[in-house]
């Protein structure tokens, strides 16, 4: 981020505070809306990059978190005729939502709600849009992870999601701070892939193995009984996943590209060797299951952090908790995000400051080879973590 944005960025957040303050004892006699967010609506020249950025098409159902006016969606019924919902948590800007969908003729497609964007089901969403503040985008995370499928587009102007890098990222002059970001929820698939390969000698076994952080999947694939190889060129788009790997081919070594698509423990797709025609490819994954208590053991890190990180099954999905040292009551996690064997957790500062970021433990869960890196600002890159399963 250059200096002129974070500047930029801190006056805006000043001038949220300021006018949030301002508008403290009106709030206390009219009852207004305590918002996280004031309303600013966005330039019509940005809603329509924000709709081209994430690709906003007849089939999608976009909702706006904090939808002031109405605009986005309004537009993206109008001119893509996408369906909308919004939700606002100031009556009045429902009001005028309801009104301008009428006036734009596009009511019939829209629905607006008054109401909090953290008590919203996000799960029908296809795109969600937003202009809010980078710490409300950073709290409305988890919930984007839980909730919104793989290859779901999240689009905010001028504010971004921590360290989750943007998909993409785009200029516009128009927009606060000059930028609006796109994110596409990824698919999951961190872990072991299992397939066979046809050579001349017979079928190969082959084992791929996966990490991932977010949007980012790092791999190895072993052919065999051979070394394991890094894999390279891997992207992950949604559901979409492409990478290569080079094969020894009699004494030469051939580039083979593969791209597929992920649905749940499957990957379907095409593998092309060299030049050759594409041919069929599909992977397996070994099943994992994370539930248990982990014996967190930390390496190098500047405060002591060694502990359980309890992970069960809630509704579903899982859900963690974190008991350091011999606390008996452990702290429920909220950044906790799993894509296979990877996960994500971040354990909370110990003086319970919700403002600031705790300690990010990134890595892999799986009863062979658990363990990862620690990360905090200031942090040098040497703290590590190991975790071996309890019984
Ligand atoms: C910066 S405006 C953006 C409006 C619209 N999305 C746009 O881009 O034109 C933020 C909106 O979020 C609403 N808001 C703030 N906190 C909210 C909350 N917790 N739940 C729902 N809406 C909220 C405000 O009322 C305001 O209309």
């Amino acid at each position: 981020m250059t200096d002129r944005i974070r500047t930029r960025r801190i006056r805006f957040a000043g001038l949220c505070g300021l006018l949030l303050l301002f508008l403290a004892p009106l709030r206390a006699d009219k009852k207004e809306p305590d918002l996280d967010v004031p309303f600013e609506p966005t330039p019509p020249q940005v809603v329509e990059e924000m709709l081209k950025l994430a690709a906003i098409s007849s089939s999608d159902y976009v909702f706006d978190l904090g939808c002031g006016d109405g605009r986005i969606l309004i537009a993206a019924a109008k001119q893509y005729g996408a369906r909308g919902f919004g939700v606002d948590l100031d009556p009045q800007r429902i009001e005028e939502c309801k009104e301008n969908a009428e006036a734009a003729g596009v009511a019939d497609k829209l629905t607006f709600v008054q109401g909090d964007i953290f008590d919203q089901d996000l799960r029908p969403a296809t795109a969600l849009t937003m202009y809010l503040l980078d710490e409300i985008n950073l709290k409305l995370r988890p919930k984007c992870f839980r909730e919104l499928q793989p290859g779901v587009r999240i689009v905010s102007h001028a504010f971004n999601m921590a360290d989750w890098k943007a998909d993409k990222e785009v200029n516009i002059p128009k927009a606060r701070n000059d930028v609006i970001y796109l994110w596409i929820i990824p698919a999951p698939v961190g872990g072991i892939w299992e397939w066979s390969e046809k050579t001349a000698s017979g079928a190969i076994p082959m084992r791929l193995t996966l990490t991932q952080e977010f949007q980012t999947v790092q791999g190895a694939l072993t052919a065999g009984q051979g070394k394991p190889n890094r894999v390279r060129d891997i992207s992950l788009t949604g559901r979409d996943i492409a990478f290569s790997a080079q094969f020894p081919e009699g004494k030469r070594l051939t580039r083979v590209a593969f791209k597929g698509r992920v649905d749940g423990d499957t990957i379907k797709g095409t593998r092309q060797a060299g030049k050759d025609a594409p041919q069929e490819w599909t992977a397996q994954r070994k099943p994992a299951d994370l539930t248990g208590a982990w014996r967190i053991q930390t390496q190098n890190s500047p405060e002591p952090l060694d502990g359980v990180l309890h992970i069960e099954r809630k509704n579903g999905q899982l859900a963690a908790k974190y008991a350091k040292g011999t606390e008996t009551m452990p702290t429920e996690l909220w950044h906790f995000y799993v894509w296979g064997t990877s996960v994500y957790f971040e354990v909370p500062a110990p003086d319970g400051d919700e403002d600031e970021r705790g300690v990010i433990f990134t890595g892999v869960l799986d009863d062979t080879n658990a363990g990862g890196r620690l990360r905090k600002e200031g942090w040098s890159d040497q703290a590590s973590w190991t975790a071996a399963r309890g019984k």
